[in-house]
Order: C-alpha cells, then structure tokens, then sequence
C-alpha cells in the first residue's frame, strides 16, 4: 500500500512511517520544514514537502495520485493560538479530505481528539476551545463524505513505550492516556482492514491486544 500521512515529521507519523516500512508499505510523509526531511527517511518513508496551510486542493490532490490511503496526522501543536487550531486543525484537515476526493483515494483515516464531537465544556480555555472546535469541525466535514473514513479520537497522548494493549470503541469511553506507539500501531491495523470504515473511534490504553480490538470493530 502507498500511504500519504499529513504532518509527516509528527510524533505519531514518524512511529507510523517506521511501522509501514517494516511491513513493507510505503509511507509517503508530508512535512512543512524542508529541515524534516531527513528524519522522514530515516524513518523508512518518502517526504514531500508541502505546507498545508499554503497548498490547495489541487496541489494535495496531485500528491495523492497513485495512494491508496490518506492518513491526517498533522496538528498546530501544544504552544500554538486558536488560529492556527482553525488553519491546521480543521482547515488542512478539509484540505486533506477535499484532495483525497479529487485524486479517488477513498481510505482516509483522521487523528482526531477524545473530547471532540461535543461543544467545549463551559468555562474552557479559550485555546482548548478553539481546538476542539476545530477537530469537531474536522469530524464533521470527513463523515459528510463520499470516503471510506475513520475517525479516530486518541486519549491524552504520552511518549512512553508501547503496550499493545488498547481500548478501542465507539464514543464514549471514559478518558484516559495511550503511547503514541500504540496510536501509530492501531492506524497501521486499520490501513490493513478494508472492513474498517465510516467509524468513529476511542482510543485509550486497555487490556485487548490492538490486532484484536481492531478485528472486534470490523
Ligand atoms: N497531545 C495530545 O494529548 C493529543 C491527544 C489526542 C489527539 N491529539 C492529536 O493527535 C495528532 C498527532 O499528534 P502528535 O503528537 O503526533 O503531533 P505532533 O508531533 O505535534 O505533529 C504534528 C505535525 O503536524 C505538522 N504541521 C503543523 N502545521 C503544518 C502545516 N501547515 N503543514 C504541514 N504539516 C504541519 C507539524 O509540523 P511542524 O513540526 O513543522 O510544526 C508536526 O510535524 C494531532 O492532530 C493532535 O492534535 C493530540
């Protein structure tokens, strides 16, 4: 499978990219910094530079000739303000989706966020509002779509070592935390599952082995 991953030097993207490569796919990583290439490679993928706060559609869409499967990992970042929430979270997102659909690249599976789907709680910091407004707004857009999609709402992300024990279900599951390793294993597990789509999905750490949590969701 020919995989494009937006937001390619991310931390859940360079553990994904290494994952794909062993099984023998090839991940393609989408990085804005030219300075990030090399990390891509390293991992195992091809890097294409695009900044998907300046591409268009079209641009994407070219990149995407030829994929199989389109996998939305990019975000603004701790540290970033609401706009940039609204111009990556949701609107490289869509970006993403739009292109998907013009270059017939029907697997499209986005990280979302646990919390989003839901209006920010009362009281929210203004930034975690904007972010999750941006993610529900993400959400909404890809499941208004003629793809084959998945949604996928990770706990508290931490860079600990995978388990390989997850809780994976339909919304809601009680919060939590999950390794980043463990999201990038289940995205690898879901690529490989046609079975798998038009799904919104939570993720936190757990007791079930990811290849077994995943075939109970197909
Ligand atoms: N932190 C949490 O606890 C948590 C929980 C649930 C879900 N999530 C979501 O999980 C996803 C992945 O998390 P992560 O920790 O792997 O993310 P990460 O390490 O912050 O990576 C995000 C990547 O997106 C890239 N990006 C930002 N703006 C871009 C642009 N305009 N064009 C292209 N790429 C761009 C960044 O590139 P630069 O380095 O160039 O900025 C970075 O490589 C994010 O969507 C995040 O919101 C996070």
């Amino acid at each position: 499978m020919r995989i494009v991953i937006a937001g390619g030097h991310g931390k859940i993207a360079l553990l994904l990219e290494s994952l794909l490569a062993e099984r023998g796919d090839q991940a393609v990583g989408l990085v804005r910094n030219p300075a990030h290439v090399a990390d891509v490679l390293k991992a195992g993928a091809e890097a294409v530079v695009c900044d998907l706060e300046a591409a268009s559609a079209g641009d994407v869409a070219v990149l995407l000739a030829g994929a199989d499967a389109v996998v939305f990992a990019a975000g603004a970042g701790a540290g970033s303000g609401a706009p940039r929430k609204d111009s990556v979270d949701r609107a490289a997102a869509v970006l993403m989706a739009d292109a998907a659909e013009r270059a017939g690249v029907r697997r499209f599976v986005q990280v979302s966020s646990m919390g989003a789907g839901q209006p920010p709680r009362p009281g929210s910091d203004e930034v975690w509002a904007a972010y999750i407004t941006a993610k529900t707004a993400a959400e909404d857009d890809l499941r208004s779509r003629d793809l084959d999609w998945i949604i996928l709402r990770p706990g508290g992300l931490t860079d600990t070592p995978p388990t390989g024990k997850i809780r994976l279900a339909a919304p809601p599951v009680p919060g939590g935390t999950v390794p980043r390793a463990d999201v990038a294993a289940v995205i690898a597990a879901l690529l490989d599952d046609p079975r798998t789509r038009q799904q919104t999905l939570e993720l936190v750490g757990g007791d079930r082995p990811v290849a077994a949590a995943v075939r109970r969701i197909s």
